[in-house]
């Protein structure tokens, strides 16, 4: 089935309550997919998920774990219980540990009847540079060919998506091909403020590259109708 315009929207709840978030949600009833990060979660915990399931809306749990694998593959258990439709995890993780998140998160949601969620891989956050991948990591590969190999190493891992920014999807699909589900924030139509986001790409142009999800926050969040910008940018796609 293929989906529309609205459906490949995500938009993340970035706000520091549980009442500021259901104002949002209020504001943009069309929105069907919200995702719900650190911030959210650590301030107004587990029930914001609740919220989220009574309004039928879907989940992108972002909480990029990064563990050792039994604590790892624990976490996303129990995100998979909660009955989450994306959940992300740190590819640096490496293989044992995102093996094993991937099975414990299918056979936690299995368990209690949930649909098992797909994880995302973090490859390179887009926070980080080419300078600082360098010189403060000290990863002797350009940028792109370890966001390859990361992305590899996850699909290899069972992983069933990546997070990545809209300049690296066409490198991912290259090596990875078709099936991985690519989810990539870091989008902006022509008419909005770029903020912080460095490389940007318009949810036309990031569609047609081969993003399957776009996480598109300030353009709606802050606009002074978020229903209206969010149609608008539907329309655009
Ligand atoms: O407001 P904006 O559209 O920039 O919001 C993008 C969202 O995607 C934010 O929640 C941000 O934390 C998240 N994100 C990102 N870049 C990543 C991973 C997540 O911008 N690499």
């Amino acid at each position: 089935m293929s989906l529309s315009a609205a459906d490949r929207i995500i938009v993340p709840l970035d706000v520091p309550s549980a009442e500021d978030a259901i104002a949002l949600l209020d504001r943009i009833p069309a929105a069907s997919f919200w995702k719900v990060g650190l911030e959210l979660f650590v301030s107004a915990g587990p029930e914001i998920l609740q919220t989220l399931k009574s309004r039928n809306k879907k989940i992108f749990l972002d909480l990029k774990f990064h563990d050792i694998p039994n604590t790892l593959a624990g976490a996303c258990g129990a995100a998979a219980r909660y009955g989450v439709d994306f959940l992300t995890v740190h590819a640096p993780a490496g293989k044992v540990a995102l093996e094993a998140a991937q099975q414990a998160a299918v056979a936690a949601a299995v368990a209690v009847g949930q649909e098992p969620p797909t994880l995302l891989a973090v490859t390179v956050l887009t926070s980080l540079s080419s300078r600082s991948l360098a010189f403060e990591l000290k990863i002797p590969l350009e940028l792109l060919d370890y966001v390859q190999q990361l992305a590899l190493l996850a699909q290899d891992s069972g992983i069933g998506g990546c997070v990545c920014s809209p300049q690296e999807i066409g490198g991912i699909r290259q090596v990875c091909g078709k099936d991985l589900v690519l989810v990539c924030p870091g989008v902006r139509p022509t008419w909005a403020a770029q903020g912080d986001q460095q490389r940007v790409m318009t949810p036309g142009a990031a569609l047609r590259a081969g993003a399957n999800y776009l996480v598109i926050g300030r353009p709606i969040t802050q606009a002074a109708d978020p229903a209206a910008a969010f149609a608008r940018i539907c329309d655009e796609m």
